[in-house]
């Protein structure tokens, strides 16, 4: 299986191309990820909503939001990454979210509401860390059997790349995947539920 997508994803890490609801105006503009969003200090306490173009993140890449001063992981997933996540189904310790926060929303398999685009919380749930984008497939450091993933570098926590965590981990649980919902196909809200059908 090859995966020069992946790996050129990862050489080409993308910044986030954000802007918050109302506060942000013309910067609609892809614009690197600390400079890109404006959001009052109301606003931030408030936990605006964050608008994030994800048109331009290629297949395998992943850009990082903010939202109510979180980083969100917003990941493209290709054929390969989905054809993972099901090798790894009874691997992880909370495949269908049970126990984990999501919203009744997204499709469980995939944890998304589409099932390319990932958007997850990208804290670890173990003591709220940042787990590393981990896309490569059998890294010397990760082993034969890692099939990409997120890796949590303070106590090794391992993800994949629906955010489920792996069984008999020092995570608990899945990283969380936000209120969000698409405004258009290249835009989508964090922080403002889609509507059901
Ligand atoms: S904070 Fe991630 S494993 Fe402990």
């Amino acid at each position: 299986m090859s995966n020069d997508g992946v790996n050129a994803g990862r050489r080409r890490f993308l910044v986030a191309a954000t802007s918050v609801v109302g506060a942000a105006g013309a910067a609609g503009a892809a614009v690197p990820f600390v400079g890109s969003w404006f959001p009052s200090a109301k606003a931030k306490a408030a936990g605006a909503p964050v608008k994030v173009n994800v048109s331009k993140i290629e297949p395998g890449q992943q850009i990082v939001a903010e939202w109510r001063g979180q980083p969100v992981f917003v990941l493209n997933r290709n054929a390969e990454i989905l054809a993972a996540l099901e090798a790894v189904e009874g691997q992880v310790a909370d495949p269908q979210s049970q126990a984990s926060e999501q919203p009744s929303y997204v499709d469980p398999k995939h944890r998304s509401i589409k099932p390319e685009l990932l958007v997850v919380v990208g804290l670890c749930t173990h003591l709220g860390c940042a787990p590393s984008f981990r896309p490569e497939v059998a890294p010397a450091d990760l082993g034969p059997d890692w099939k990409g993933g997120y890796f949590c570098p303070c106590h090794g926590s391992k993800y994949d790349l629906a955010g489920r965590v792996y069984k008999a981990q020092p995570a608990p649980l899945n990283l969380p995947v936000p209120p969000y919902s698409y405004e258009s196909d290249d835009v989508i809200i964090i922080g403002v539920d889609q509507e059901k059908a």
